[in-house]
């Protein structure tokens, strides 16, 4: 019994109406949070502004001599204007391991993680402007990355999950479809970041509807991880991953999508919601809450020429086609798995060749928690 009075076996069903009562009125909720997000990436203090180009970075720290920043791609350029000339420690985390820094003098600094690189830097007075990049990232030949979600609330038993995934072989980065946390708690989000530790490479994520539990609007996903809807390009492949946490896309999202869309017209693009767009096994509704706006959203990414869609959201594994594209939903990060399956746990490696502009996916079963 709850302290109520109430049968304690009511409050999931409180929680459940609560979302559902956020997934069918959130057009307003979407918007503001995408105008919040607007923000990441830029900051001026201690001397120094920081404008992260497509705010493809969140600002972790700018303090006298450091910046340290998270970004959300495997490259970035960020424009600098400093008050003053002066030596500074560029921090980045969630970085590729081979990643350089060039633009202005740079010197390596040793960090205990592959993740995790620094440079000590000697800033001009006024504008600068570097940019973090990998060597290959220019080489148009076949890769491979790690998709998954939904780790929510098994996530402090998913040590395992994540030593899997760093066993895998010639990974590049990761791509996460939302449902990091249970409730989007910053402690939470720590968390998820202590277990990436064990990785050696980068995880870029977009949202889910957990992440929300805190704040709607300015979640914590954002202080720590950034952007939520954003776009890069990987040699010769662009990725593009967008918030659909109150399961709908922002009306300025949308003009965002329109922009990556044109520039991956011509190559192999990925495209990951948190959200399927409509419900892939009947009508329970794990989808969009509008189905209007969902077959808008696949017309147009099929219209694009997008290649292969990646969802969360359902704790399965489905591979089937949306409009002709190929899709995937992986969520087997821990959530209560779906009944009969015979799924549970796991992630995808899916190898991607840009010039064939296909993708195989494998997928890696982890099995139940201990
Ligand atoms: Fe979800």
């Amino acid at each position: 019994m709850s302290a109520t009075g109430r049968p304690a076996v009511w409050a999931p069903a409180v929680w459940a109406l609560a979302t559902v009562t956020a997934l069918t009125g959130c057009v307003d909720l979407a918007d503001e949070r995408a105008a919040n997000e607007a923000r990441i990436g830029q900051r001026r203090g201690a001397g120094l502004t920081v404008a992260v180009q497509d705010g493809l970075a969140a600002v972790r720290v700018l303090e006298p001599g450091r910046l340290e920043l998270w970004p959300q791609a495997p490259g970035l350029t960020v424009d600098l204007d400093a008050e003053a000339a002066g030596e500074w420690v560029i921090e980045v985390r969630n970085a590729l391991p081979d990643a350089l820094l060039s633009g202005v003098a740079a010197t390596p600094e040793p960090r205990d993680l592959p993740t995790h690189k620094a440079w000590r830097v000697t800033l001009p007075a006024g504008p600068s402007r570097v940019d973090l990049a990998a060597p290959r990232a220019a080489a148009v030949e076949p890769f491979r990355i790690i998709a998954f979600a939904d780790t929510q609330e098994a996530l402090p038993e998913a040590g395992d999950f994540f030593a899997k995934m760093a066993a895998q072989r010639d990974i590049e980065f990761g791509l996460v479809s939302g449902d990091l946390t249970d409730m989007g708690y910053p402690d939470e989000v720590r968390l998820f970041q202590r277990r990436m530790e064990v990785l050696p490479f980068p995880l870029y994520a977009t949202l889910g509807n957990h992440e929300l539990g805190e704040s709607s609007t300015a979640p914590a996903f954002h202080r720590y991880f950034g952007r939520a809807s954003f776009s890069f390009p990987w040699r010769g492949a662009r990725f593009t991953l967008v918030d659909s946490g109150t399961a709908t896309l922002a009306p300025r999202t949308w003009r965002s999508l329109h922009t990556w869309l044109a520039q991956g017209r011509d190559g192999f693009h990925l495209f990951m919601t948190h959200m399927p767009p409509l419900d892939v096994a009947g009508l329970r509704n794990n989808a969009f809450a509008s189905r209007a706006e969902a077959h808008k959203l696949l017309g147009t990414l099929a219209r694009a020429g997008v290649d292969l869609t990646i969802h969360g959201h359902v704790h399965s594994f489905h591979a089937y086609a949306q409009v002709g594209m190929p899709a995937f939903i992986t969520g087997g990060g821990g959530g209560i798995g779906e009944a009969f399956d015979g799924i549970d746990r796991h992630f995808l490696v899916i190898e991607i060749d840009p010039v064939a502009q296909t993708a195989l996916p494998a997928v890696v079963r982890v099995g139940a928690a201990e």
